[in-house]
């Protein structure tokens, strides 16, 4: 069928075979189809949706379009763990650490920033010397030594994936549900591993806006993983203020080895431990109170932390050269109250402008810069404390903007809910 009336096809809502589904996307990665195509298609697919199957058939074409990683001479249970990400979410390097020292294999691939969001990958750049770039036979016996490694994704898993998400990403085809779905699918099925937790966030710093998306994509999600024999659990978290206390490469590196020395208590924490929670017990097949327990024990004995330690140095790091901005600016509140909201996005969108994230691909990233927030929801301010601690880059002028306008008081002490809620 000709690519015009495989997208008018789409159009009037009707449902696309698995040959023509083909036609159009693999047409795309070999060149065929131009891009003018495949976005009024994707456009076709955002309004008009897809049915289970044809999300089945579009994940199944991104998988055969490359390499499915063999994990088979890993000895033990393999899990990954997904987040739809956020700003400052360190979640991957806390819950592989823990999850790494209770037994289990995590192989876990992750991805740059790009955007207001960070990426594992480059937060783990900030620790000198770190590899992200293990080849696949370090990256298996890190595994079997260690127990995690955590490296970049490669270019050979589901790259029609990555062809068509970077057109998505530019024509306003981010947000479908069967098109997210059927993106992270691919990658995660592709990585190998045989159990997957996805951390899937709703909220204003999240691609998904409400439970009743997230709900969906749960269940798409678990029926992708449920067709490839893989075990597949989720959990639907908030994503509407930056995660924990600091936004920035090497910060959140600190962070996460405060978080692993016990010296942190917040959501941020409790998020880890019931995502960390979720993998062993699924990984060892245990009831989810006696996972939590183990959990805790990793965390409280400090094996958690000599696990992440471990990992950094089979992976070439040398943690004692890590180094954050001597170049600081506290900003001072303009105003009063209670903090009930901070806005997530323009936290995100400020540490990317301090120089810790990219505009383009192409971009430096300065690991040293960032923020560190002083104050959070459900706090008292008065005018003149200090809301947040900024890490410059060496050269950089002091921020002029009032940044209390990134946060929102009352006067009354109703906070917002942002208690760990698991729904599904
Ligand atoms: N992350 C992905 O990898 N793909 C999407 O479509 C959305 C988020």
């Amino acid at each position: 069928m000709a690519m015009v009336d495989i997208i008018n096809k789409k159009r009037l809502g009707k449902v696309l075979s698995k040959e023509e589904l083909k036609e159009a996307f693999v047409g795309y990665f070999q060149g065929e189809i131009p891009d003018y195509q495949m976005s009024s298609l994707l456009m076709a697919i955002c309004l008009r949706g897809m049915t289970d199957q044809e999300t089945l058939d579009l994940t199944d074409i991104f998988i055969q379009s490359g390499e499915i990683l063999d994990l088979s001479m890993v000895n033990g249970v393999t899990v990954d763990k997904h987040s739809t990400g956020g700003v400052g979410d360190k979640t991957t390097l806390i819950v592989a650490s823990i999850v790494a020292s209770l037994g289990l294999k995590v192989p876990k691939m992750s991805g740059r920033g790009l955007g207001h969001t960070g990426g594992t990958i480059d937060k783990l750049e900030s620790i000198p010397g770190f590899r992200v770039d293990l080849t696949q036979e370090e990256f298996i016996q890190q595994l079997n030594t260690v127990g995690v490694a955590i490296i970049s994704q490669t270019a050979h898993l589901a790259p029609l994936d990555k062809k068509v998400y970077a057109l998505r990403d530019v024509t306003g085809t981010v947000e479908s549900i069967p098109l997210i779905a059927s993106s992270i699918m691919s990658k995660k099925i592709a990585s190998g591993a045989s159990k997957i937790v996805l951390d899937i966030k709703v909220g204003k710093g999240a691609l998904l806006k409400t439970q009743e998306e997230a709900l969906e994509i749960s269940r798409l999600m678990k029926k992708i993983g449920h067709y490839y024999q893989r075990e597949v659990d989720t959990m639907i978290t908030y994503m509407d203020i930056p995660l924990g206390t600091s936004i920035g490469n090497a910060l959140e590196i600190l962070e996460v080895m405060r978080i692993l020395s016990n010296e942190e208590n917040n959501y941020l924490v409790a998020l880890s431990k019931a995502l960390a929670a979720k993998m062993v017990q699924l990984g060892l097949n245990i009831s989810i109170h006696d996972a939590s327990l183990r959990v805790e024990e990793s965390l409280k004995s400090g094996r958690a932390y000599d696990k992440f330690m471990e990992m950094i140095k089979a992976q070439g790091g040398d943690i004692s050269g890590l180094r954050v901005s001597s170049r600081t600016q506290d900003i001072l509140s303009t105003k009063s109250g209670h903090v009930v909201d901070m806005d997530a996005y323009r936290f995100g969108k400020l540490s990317l402008d301090l120089g810790g994230g990219r505009r383009t691909k192409e971009d430096h990233i300065d690991p040293k810069v960032g923020i560190v927030l002083k104050k959070k929801i459900g706090d008292d301010v008065q005018v003149g404390d200090v809301l947040c601690t900024l890490y410059l880059q060496d050269d950089a002028p002091f921020i002029q903007e009032d940044l209390t306008s990134y946060y929102t008081f009352t006067e009354n002490q109703e906070t917002k809910n942002t208690d760990l809620e698991e729904v599904v």
